[in-house]
């Protein structure tokens, strides 16, 4: 199968990610708008896209893009999964000019720790210096 990764906003295709989002565990049932919100005010957005233009995969970014950068939305099309495409979409997406740089990126994780231990991420060693607070129980 052959796939490209684009990380320009405009090919994004707001109606196939939110239908593949708002079914995740993560942002179950929030609204397409919302959903665009988030990745317009991200660093860095990543598509990977068939030949023909179908998108089947995307990724986003938040980072200061020197110190810190935070992995999100990373979402896979259920029959295009186990090739790759979440492996090369992330990987493209640290290695933007913008981003390339920085020095620690975060994610959080249910259960894809694989696809991330092949990029080199761990899991955190000192949980007890990790805080976050919440506004929704998700
Ligand atoms: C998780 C997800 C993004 C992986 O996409 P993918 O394109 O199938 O992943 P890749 O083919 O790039 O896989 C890279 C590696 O991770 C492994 N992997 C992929 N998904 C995995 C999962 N859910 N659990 C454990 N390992 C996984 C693959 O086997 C592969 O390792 P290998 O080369 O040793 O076989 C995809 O299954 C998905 O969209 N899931 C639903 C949303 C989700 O959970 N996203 C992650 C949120 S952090």
């Amino acid at each position: 199968m052959q796939f490209a990764v684009d990380t320009a906003f405009s090919r994004l295709d707001f109606q196939t990610i939110h239908k593949w989002l708002s079914n995740t565990y993560w942002a179950r049932g929030m609204s397409q708008a919302r959903i665009q919100k988030g990745f317009k005010a991200s660093t860095v957005v990543a598509g990977a896209y068939l030949r023909s233009g179908r998108l089947i995969g995307v990724a986003r970014c938040v980072s200061d893009t020197t110190r810190f950068g935070y992995i999100a939305d990373v979402f896979v099309e259920p029959t295009m999964r186990g090739r790759g495409v979440a492996h090369k979409l992330v990987k493209r997406m640290m290695e933007e000019p913008k981003v390339r740089d920085v020095e620690h990126w975060y994610l959080l994780t249910k259960d894809a720790h694989r696809v991330y231990e092949k990029l080199g991420f761990k899991v955190f060693d000192k949980p007890e210096r990790f805080m976050r607070l919440s506004r929704k129980n998700s």
